[in-house]
């Protein structure tokens, strides 16, 4: 069923106009922290919420994981108060194995939103049948979607392609099911699974599917800026924006896409702005992965922080060997002065 094209009018600069309610659930604000294997772990998700993100999903849980008590999928479920509202997200391809998921998820209390992952197109996941594979598969899709939607009362989403691949019809059906069978809403991806990450984020298939569904749409996709956050709201009429690698560089992205819609403005971020981030980032590590953990992740991270900045070649490469932390914030500093001179 679709809803009424009254729903999409969307106002830049008036708080609220665009309020956007997940099941029972009621969201301030209108961008999610995507799902990223590998970086959206708890200090992670912190920071970007601290920054303004409405939403933020935690990394891909396996349900099979959970089923047989990983010790490493149990750590991703780490949690806190101040990161709520939160997406857990779950992926596999037995629905009795991922509605156990959802219920244990669930008694956990840590998640406001369960999320199953239709479109991921990773090896791994593909080869057990899950992810963008489901999206092959209807009837399977629909078995889990039932199976879930029995073992949870939480707010559930899926996050889809747009098919494995072809048209956009596969991601039009599911949509479809997923409003059948109690989804409260569509984070919607539209790329191909064949695509991977290749070519656009194709936004007309978006604003096809906001018209062809009365369930809120949460577009996913090539979000950089502000502006292309706006763009997607207003060309497409999706309820929400989801902003995965434009995150992970830069963390003030959602909520400068939040202050953009209730504001009508941003307030651009300034080099000290991200060097507090930084440190923080360093602090939240530390408290959650201990020093040594902390120090070889952060190797990887710090690096995204100061790209673009000037002279920032020799400061990246020192963060990407940093011995330790303290190392770390001693790094940024002097970075800091020499850009103050
Ligand atoms: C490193 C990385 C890890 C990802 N992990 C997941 C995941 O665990 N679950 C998922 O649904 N999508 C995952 N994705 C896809 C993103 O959630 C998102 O759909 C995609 O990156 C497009 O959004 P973007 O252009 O804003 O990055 C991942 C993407 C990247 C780059």
């Amino acid at each position: 069923m679709a809803r009424p094209l009254t729903d999409h009018i969307f106002t830049v600069g008036s708080p609220g106009s665009l309020s956007l309610k997940i099941g029972s659930l009621h969201i301030r604000g209108n961008t999610f922290l995507a799902p990223l294997a590998g970086i959206t772990n708890l200090p992670f998700r912190r920071l970007v919420k601290e920054c303004g993100a409405a939403v933020v999903c935690s990394e891909m849980i396996s349900a099979k994981g959970l089923f047989y008590n990983s010790e490493k999928t149990l750590t991703l479920l780490a949690s806190c108060p101040e990161e709520r509202p939160l997406s857990v997200q779950v992926f596999g391809a037995e629905p009795d194995i991922m509605a156990r998921a959802a219920a244990e998820i669930s008694a956990m209390g840590i998640a406001d939103i369960l999320d199953i992952n239709f479109g991921c197109s990773v090896k791994k996941v593909l080869k057990q049948g899950a992810g963008a594979a489901l999206m092959k598969h209807p009837a399977m899709s629909r078995t889990i979607l039932k199976a879930v939607r029995r073992a949870t009362s939480l707010p559930l989403t899926i996050k889809i392609r747009s098919g494995w691949d072809g048209s956009g019809s596969q991601a039009f059906a599911l949509a479809e099911m997923a409003e059948q069978e109690g989804v409260d809403a569509i984070v919607f991806h539209p790329r191909t699974a064949t695509q991977g990450f290749k070519g656009h984020a194709d936004r007309d298939l978006i604003r096809r599917l906001t018209q062809r569904t009365a369930l809120p749409v949460i577009g996913n996709g090539d979000i950089t800026t502000p502006s292309d956050a706006l763009a997607m709201l207003t060309q497409t009429g999706c309820d929400a924006v989801m902003i995965g690698r434009g995150a992970m560089i830069n963390p003030f992205l959602p909520g400068q896409v939040e202050a953009l819609i209730a504001q009508g403005v941003t307030r651009p971020v300034t080099a000290s702005d991200i060097f507090r981030k930084m440190e923080r980032l360093i602090g939240l590590y530390v408290t959650h992965f201990g020093e040594t953990t902390a120090c070889r992740m952060l190797r990887g991270r710090l690096p995204w922080f100061v790209k673009g900045m000037p002279g920032c070649t020799e400061v990246r490469m020192a963060l990407s060997r940093i011995p330790t932390t303290d190392q770390a914030i001693e790094t940024i500093q002097a970075y800091e002065y020499r850009l103050s001179l």
